[in-house]
């Protein structure tokens, strides 16, 4: 009748999930996270495109920039790609960069750039996300939109050397946009560069506009995000300062999407039953299943009666002592944190 023994490794399985949490190599993109509001960007996930293109004139120099982020995985190659013109394994971001020689012949050169990522056979580096509100709850400005800010680190370049390196980060910025789902104008990996003036036709909302151009463009005055309708935008490229003069090269990204609101829809609202759940539900079942079965055994079998019917009808009647029993050895544990330890019954 001792009830802690058989009780033990559903507790050492409770500490040890929520252990889990902190790790920081990866994270759910279905499942994110900021000060205590939940977002699902399950839909926003696969390799999305966005471009930028720097110049030097002085020097004739042109540098052409493909961002690629996934951010429900990490990036596949293509085919018969190499370390030359690919991300190393484990990015979630990635920059190529193509830089152009206009005094010759426009010739070209092509860089990877590891933005961000968990590199954990290569480097060690991990993508270590954090994620906070747009608007912090805590300040008592009206100031900024609804949404999310991820930070997304890991990456280096160049990517082995520890002296000559510069820290690589992204920081998307999600913003609630209810006319959106994210995926307007989206260019998936490989797909040709979408033809702006095809916009109009393509995007079946733009005449129910007015009010949408209005918003649009009073955001744009003080972004200085590209000035496009894709919902994710390009909006810099630059070396910033970290904490301790730690200097980060830092890709900012815009996604306007539903998905960013507070109110979004769901994505897939049963799976957040989860293991507990599901395993609660079956055993519950169980337990009923046994009970009705066993009185059933014995109505027969003995012609039992009352409490005798219940397959262990005294263990039954003893559950409210076996109860406190349990919670008395519960707090136990707690207070003595965990000095006694020694369940070995795995
Ligand atoms: C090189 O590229 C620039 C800008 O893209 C273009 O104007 C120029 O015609 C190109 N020159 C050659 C030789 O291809
Ligand atoms: C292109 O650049 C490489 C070195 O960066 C050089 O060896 C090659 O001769 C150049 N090609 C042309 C056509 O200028
Ligand atoms: C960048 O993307 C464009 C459009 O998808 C593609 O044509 C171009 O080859 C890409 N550049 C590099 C360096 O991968």
């Amino acid at each position: 009748m001792a009830p802690s023994r058989s009780r033990a490794p559903f507790l050492s399985l409770l500490t040890f999930s929520s252990l889990l949490p902190h790790s920081t190599w990866a994270f759910a993109c279905n499942d994110i996270q900021a000060q205590g509001t939940h977002f699902n960007f399950k839909e926003l996930g696969g390799p999305h495109m966005v471009h930028w293109k720097e110049e030097d004139l002085g020097h004739e120099l042109m540098w052409k920039y493909n961002f690629t982020v996934d951010l429900c995985d990490s990036l596949k190659w293509h085919k018969g790609g190499n370390l030359a013109t690919e991300c190393h394994h484990g990015a979630r971001v990635c920059g190529i960069r193509e830089n152009i020689d206009l005094s010759t012949d426009n010739n070209s050169t092509i860089t990877p750039i590891d933005i961000a990522g968990t590199y954990s056979t290569q480097t060690g580096r991990v993508i270590d996300a954090k994620f906070e509100l747009l608007k912090d709850p805590k300040s008592n400005s009206d100031a900024g939109p609804e949404g999310v800010r991820a930070i997304l680190n890991g990456g280096r370049f160049p990517f082995d050397s520890k002296k000559e390196g510069m820290n690589q980060r992204a920081i998307v910025e999600f913003v609630c946009d209810k006319e959106r789902t994210g995926l307007e104008h989206a260019e998936k990996d490989e797909s040709p560069r979408e033809d702006d003036s095809k916009d109009g036709e393509k995007d079946g909302k733009e005449n129910d506009g007015d009010k949408k151009e209005e918003k649009l463009s009073r955001r744009e005055e003080n972004s200085k995000c590209e000035d496009s309708d894709h919902s994710l935008r390009f909006c810099g490229y630059q070396e910033e300062t970290e904490d301790k003069d730690k200097k980060v090269k830092t890709l900012r990204l815009e996604w306007r999407t539903k998905y960013a609101c507070k109110d979004a829809p769901a994505v897939d609202g049963g799976s957040h039953w989860g293991f507990f759940g599901w395993f609660f539900i079956i055993f519950f079942l169980a337990i009923a299943a046994y009970l009705i079965f066993g009185s059933w055994l014995n109505y027969n079998r003995y012609g039992a009666r009352g409490w005798d019917l219940l397959p262990h009808g005294d263990t039954i009647r003893d559950i409210p002592y076996i109860a406190k029993d349990f919670a008395r050895k519960v707090v136990g544990t707690v207070q003595g944190s965990g000095s006694r330890g020694g369940y070995a019954a795995v």
